[in-house]
């Protein structure tokens, strides 16, 4: 048996109250699906800004009246620290999820995302010290790497920031660094590599790539790639961000004040993205026969990335269970029933 699957049967005994931030959103709104599924509490925090109603309402239909009435919800913003001292209270485990993500939304309004991700960050942070909370642990971000060139990330060895998301999601990691020492109130930093799966939001200037060009084939519409397609990332399937946060939920002290890569420790250029969404697609019965459009490379992009798992193997026990073909074709059937 998994570290995972002996955390999740001890929750399922002994049953938490958790608060997930950003729950109305992609990566939220599965922590909520999973939780509720393993019978825990869960207190919801979110203002809509990239979130949905929608995402909620299909969590309730995945799982039992029972399990629904364990979740409680807040609309509020985190950026209101009046709203994050109310989402702590009695919370055992915090999973902070709420930001405005996206490289290229920050470029366009750097004001908005520092005043969510590094205030809002800051105010929940405070809070849950304030609260005692058990642990806290929050999305973090692989475009903290920046320019450094090498390949596979380490989390030791950052460049410059290349945006002002980055520049947000690097802040967090200096304000967790600077409670654990002034505060003794240690976090987990978890830092993401291209999460995928379903719910993740198709629509929008802002939507990531995997949904947005599955949008685009199920419409028949043209599938942009930016750059020459050589781009690569190492595309982490939802399931495997919700192992990460639960182990680092319940990790022990000396795992804390860390930062940790979650992704799977592969590397698929766009090009090769784009022949596997095809491919899906037509296992699907959906045919999609265009060639991809290619244009400019985006501005604040980096060209390369790729997790070196190894530090979150061994402090966490994180086993990655998908890749990314196994995860295109679980998330595929929500995408053509979605769009
Ligand atoms: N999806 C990825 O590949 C990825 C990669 C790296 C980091 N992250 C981080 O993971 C987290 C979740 O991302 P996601 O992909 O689920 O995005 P998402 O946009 O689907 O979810 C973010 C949620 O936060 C909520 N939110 C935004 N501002 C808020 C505010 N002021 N107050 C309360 N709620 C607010 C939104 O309404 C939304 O529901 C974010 O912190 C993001 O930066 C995601």
């Amino acid at each position: 048996m998994s570290q995972y699957q002996t955390v999740c049967t001890q929750l399922k005994q002994a049953p938490k109250m958790w608060l997930v931030t950003g729950v109305a959103g992609f990566i939220g709104s599965n922590l909520l699906e999973t939780l509720l599924k393993l019978d825990q509490k869960v207190v919801g925090l979110d203002n809509f800004a990239t979130g949905h109603q929608y995402n909620l309402d299909e969590v309730q239909n995945l799982v039992s009246p029972a399990q629904w009435s364990n979740f409680s919800f807040i609309e509020g913003d985190i950026r209101h620290f009046e709203d994050c001292q109310k989402a702590c209270m009695d919370v055992d485990y915090v999973l902070h999820q709420a930001a405005l993500g996206s490289v290229p939304r920050s470029i366009v309004d750097p004001i908005t995302t520092n005043a969510t991700n590094i205030t809002g960050f800051l105010n929940m942070l405070t809070a849950a010290r304030d609260a005692k909370v058990s642990s806290f642990t929050y999305a973090a971000s692989s475009s903290t790497y920046g320019d450094h060139p090498a390949l596979p990330k380490v989390e030791e060895n950052i460049g410059n920031p290349l945006s002002p998301y980055a520049v947000t999601k690097y802040v967090n990691e200096l304000y967790a660094d600077v409670f654990a020492r002034t505060y003794a109130f240690k976090t987990i930093g978890l830092r993401y590599f291209n999460v995928f799966g379903k719910r993740q939001d198709p629509n929008g200037a802002y939507a990531a790539v995997i949904p947005k060009w599955t949008a685009a084939m199920i419409a028949g519409d043209e599938v942009f790639i930016n750059g020459d397609g050589e781009t690569s990332r190492d595309f982490c399937f939802i399931e495997n961000t919700v192992q990460a946060n639960i182990l680092a939920a319940i990790a022990n002290d000396e795992a804390k004040n860390q930062v940790y890569n979650v992704a799977v420790g592969d590397r698929t250029t766009l090009n090769d993205l784009f022949n596997a969404l095809q491919a899906a697609l037509h296992e699907n019965g959906v045919t999609y026969n265009k060639k991809p459009v290619y244009r400019e490379f985006r501005a604040g992009d980096v060209r390369h990335s790729q997790a070196s798992i190894a530090k979150i193997e061994q402090f966490l026990d994180y086993e990655p269970e998908f890749n990314i073909n196994q995860g295109i074709n679980i998330a595929m059937p929500w995408y053509i029933k979605f769009v």
